[in-house]
C-alpha cells in the first residue's frame, strides 16, 4: 500500500487508524473538511466514512446501501450531503456506512455508561433503539483494506455498510458492558418516547453488511470481543 492520508487526528476511527498502519493524520487545523478538493483531480482513492443516520430509521429490516436515504436530523442531512458530494466529485471512493462507533478514545456510549455507573446503581436506557455497535480500531482496519483494493481495483468504488454483530439494544449494550465490567449497576429499559433528547434518533440503525463481504472479504465484527478489549484498555478489570 501506498501512503494513506487520514482526515482527523483526535477522532475515534482517527486514532485506531494511527495505532495500524504508518498514516499521516492531518487535524482539521491542517485540511479543513469543509473546504474540499483534491481527491479527484489527483487520483487519489477516497474512503469516507458515514452513518445509519441517513436512513429514515424506521421498520426493521437493516438498511441496505441501495435503500433511499431520509435522513431525520440535522447530522443525518449533513452526512448524506457529504455522500452526495463525494458520489458527484468523480473520485474513485467507498463510502463506508458504520453505526455506534466505540473505543477507548473519545466520547462514546461505553464511556458514558461507565462514568453514570460511578455514581448511579440503575440507569435507564432505551430498548426500542437497535443497531450494531461498532469497534472504531475494526472501522480503521476495514478502512485500510478498502483503501488498499480500491487502489488495485478502482471498480469497487460505490457505497458499502460495516457495523458490528449481532445487532443490540442499547439497553442490552449497556447490560453487555456492565455484565463484562463486573459492575452491579442495573440497567432500566425504557422507550424512546419516555426519554426525548433535541435531535430526532432512527430506532432501526440496522445496517445489511452483504455487499461488504461479498466485495471487500470483510465480515461484521463481533462487538462482545471488541468491548472486552475496549474494557481492558480503558483499565476496567473483567
Ligand atoms: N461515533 C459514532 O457513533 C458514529 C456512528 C456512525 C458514523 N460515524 C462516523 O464515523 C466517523 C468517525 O467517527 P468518530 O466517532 O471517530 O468521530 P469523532 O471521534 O467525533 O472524531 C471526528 C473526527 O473528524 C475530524 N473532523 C471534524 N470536522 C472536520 C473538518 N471540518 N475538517 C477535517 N476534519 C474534521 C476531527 O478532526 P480533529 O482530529 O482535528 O478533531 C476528528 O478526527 C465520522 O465521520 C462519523 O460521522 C460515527
Amino acid at each position: 500500500m501506498s501512503g494513506l492520508l487520514v482526515f482527523g487526528r483526535t477522532g475515534q476511527v482517527a486514532r485506531a487508524l494511527q495505532q495500524l498502519a504508518p498514516v499521516l493524520a492531518l487535524g482539521r487545523d491542517a485540511a479543513d473538511l469543509a473546504q474540499p478538493g483534491a481527491c479527484a483531480a489527483l487520483n487519489i482513492p477516497l474512503v469516507h466514512i458515514s452513518t445509519d443516520y441517513v436512513f429514515a430509521g424506521t421498520g426493521h429490516h437493516p438498511w441496505a446501501p441501495r435503500d433511499m436515504a431520509l435522513p431525520a436530523n440535522a447530522y443525518g442531512r449533513s452526512k448524506w450531503a457529504g455522500e452526495e458530494g463525494i458520489r458527484a466529485s468523480g473520485a474513485t471512493h467507498a463510502i463506508l456506512c458504520t453505526s455506534w462507533v466505540f473505543s477507548g478514545h473519545g466520547a462514546n456510549f461505553v464511556k458514558t455508561m461507565l462514568r453514570l455507573s460511578d455514581t448511579r446503581d440503575q440507569i435507564s436506557v432505551v430498548d426500542d433503539q437497535i443497531g450494531g455497535p461498532t469497534p472504531a480500531r475494526a472501522i480503521a482496519a476495514a478502512c485500510l483494506a478498502i483503501a488498499d483494493q480500491l487502489q488495485e481495483a478502482p471498480k469497487k468504488t460505490g457505497t458499502y455498510h460495516f457495523s458490528g454483530a449481532p445487532d443490540a439494544s442499547w439497553c442490552a449494550f449497556a447490560r453487555a458492558i456492565f455484565s463484562l465490567a463486573g459492575r452491579p449497576t442495573r440497567v432500566q429499559a425504557i422507550s424512546t418516547s419516555s426519554y426525548p433528547t433535541p435531535a430526532a434518533r432512527p430506532l432501526n440503525s440496522r445496517l445489511e453488511c452483504n455487499t461488504t463481504t461479498s466485495v471487500f472479504g470483510l465480515a461484521r465484527p463481533d462487538w462482545h470481543t471488541s468491548l472486552n478489549e475496549c474494557l481492558t484498555q480503558l483499565g476496567v478489570s473483567t
